[in-house]
């Protein structure tokens, strides 16, 4: 073999491949609906683009200190403690190149052969890739679909076992949009430091959040004083529409991002200067265009949730977070469209792109049979019109 075996325990991202059959219809001109947008629709705002522009002439192009520009890490800081309640110094955050890059290269510094990893599913798909690359393995625990996807503990509690080392949270979650209470992270954080579990907690859909408050596990962790060992990984992509700047970062024990902050050095030196300097502008600047986004995001949402509930067959909670509808297609599930057994939410999705090219995400592939993933991160009329066709496809559907 040419490659090496962990290319072969991994799966590619199943998102990005959505993404890319959508592309590929799109460019044989095919009238595509795209439902598996992973990214805000609109531009990254444009004080921060104008920074950018201003980093480039003023000559930031050069490579940065490994684990963040120091004023960029400082502007972290004072955004955590705005924002989130919580202080840490530079020398406790590791900027990264997305934070994907964090949540991977934390897995790299945390777990060893051997150690086991908690994921609570329906999981963003790379969360079991991230541990599996570290070596250690996944286990999946299940959720509560009719309570935000909280934790079932129950499942928890009978998949306890010495060999876990940590558990990797994200609220509000992705695919679900569900929000998780404070007293389900309370719990979770305290059973972690009962069993000496490190926390990683994905949060970074926290500044979309429809109903309520955002509160960081780090920050309950804190104030009730619970004293697990958290490690919260954030990302300026979806607050502020810049997924293809690929700016993230982490904040946590200094040990832990002491460790990544070896591990990314030797695997990409420093994430991009011109995004830090603009990532800067973006946290210290005017926050408005974060609520103006998120007020689309929430008519965007009612309406999405509001056409699917109104669709025969289908259910499908309110989601408090994220831009993701998860409604549930069980009731489609082994009857036959185009003479073909739809068996999974694998062939619903594909007999929906098939018969009226809307690209929507099996909910399968996050390890939550009977729900399709339809992201609303898109335009009202597209919201419509994609709906439409998704109806006239299950009225096609025998019974
Ligand atoms: C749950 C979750 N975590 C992390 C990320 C990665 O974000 P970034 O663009 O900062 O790498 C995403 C992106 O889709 C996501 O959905």
């Amino acid at each position: 073999m040419i490659v090496a075996n962990r290319v072969e325990n991994i799966k590619p991202s199943f998102t990005l491949q959505m993404v890319t059959k959508a592309a590929e219809m799109r460019s044989k001109g095919i009238d595509v609906i795209n439902f598996s947008v992973g990214e805000p629709d609109f531009n990254t705002p444009k004080h921060i683009r104008q920074a950018a522009k201003d980093a480039l002439d003023q000559g930031y192009t050069k490579y940065t200190a490994g684990s963040g520009m120091i004023e960029f890490r400082e502007a972290i800081c004072t955004k955590l403690k705005r924002e989130n309640g919580i202080s840490y110094t530079p020398s406790d955050i590791l900027v990264s190149n997305g934070e994907k890059q964090s949540l991977f290269t934390a897995c790299q510094a945390i777990f060893n052969s051997g150690d086991s990893v908690i994921i609570f599913s329906p999981y963003w798909v790379s969360f079991p890739e991230f541990v599996k690359m570290a070596e250690a393995k996944p286990v999946l625990v299940d959720t509560l679909p009719d309570n935000n996807f909280e934790p079932d503990f129950s499942d928890l509690e009978s998949k306890t076992n010495s060999t876990i080392k940590g558990v990797i949270i994200n609220s509000p979650s992705n695919p679900t949009g569900g929000v998780w209470s404070n007293d389900a992270i309370v719990n979770l954080l305290k059973l972690a430091n009962e069993k000496n579990w490190v926390v990683i907690s994905d949060e970074c859909y926290e500044r979309l959040i429809y109903d309520g408050e955002f509160i960081s596990a780090e920050k309950l962790n804190q104030t009730h004083n619970i004293g697990a060992t958290v490690v919260t990984c954030m990302s300026l992509s979806k607050t502020y529409a810049m997924t293809g700047w690929r700016i993230g970062y982490a904040a946590g024990p200094n040990k832990i991002i002491k460790a990544m902050s070896k591990i990314q050095g030797q695997a990409t030196s420093c994430a991009n200067s011109i995004g830090q300097k603009a990532g800067i502008t973006a946290l210290l600047g005017d926050q408005s265009c974060v609520e103006e986004m998120k007020n689309a995001f929430l008519k965007r949402r009612d309406l999405m949730v509001e056409l699917l509930n109104d669709t025969s067959g289908l259910k499908c909670a309110t989601p408090s977070g994220a831009f993701y509808a998860f409604p549930d297609f069980s009731a489609y599930l082994n009857r036959m469209g185009n003479n073909k057994l739809l068996k999974d939410t694998f062939d619903i999705s594909e007999y929906i792109l098939d018969s009226v090219q809307v690209v929507t995400v099996p909910g399968d592939g996050f390890g939550a049979s009977g729900h399709i993933r339809f992201s609303y991160a898109t335009n009202r009329e597209i919201i419509k019109e994609g709906i439409d066709r998704v109806r006239k496809a299950l009225r096609m559907i025998e019974e």
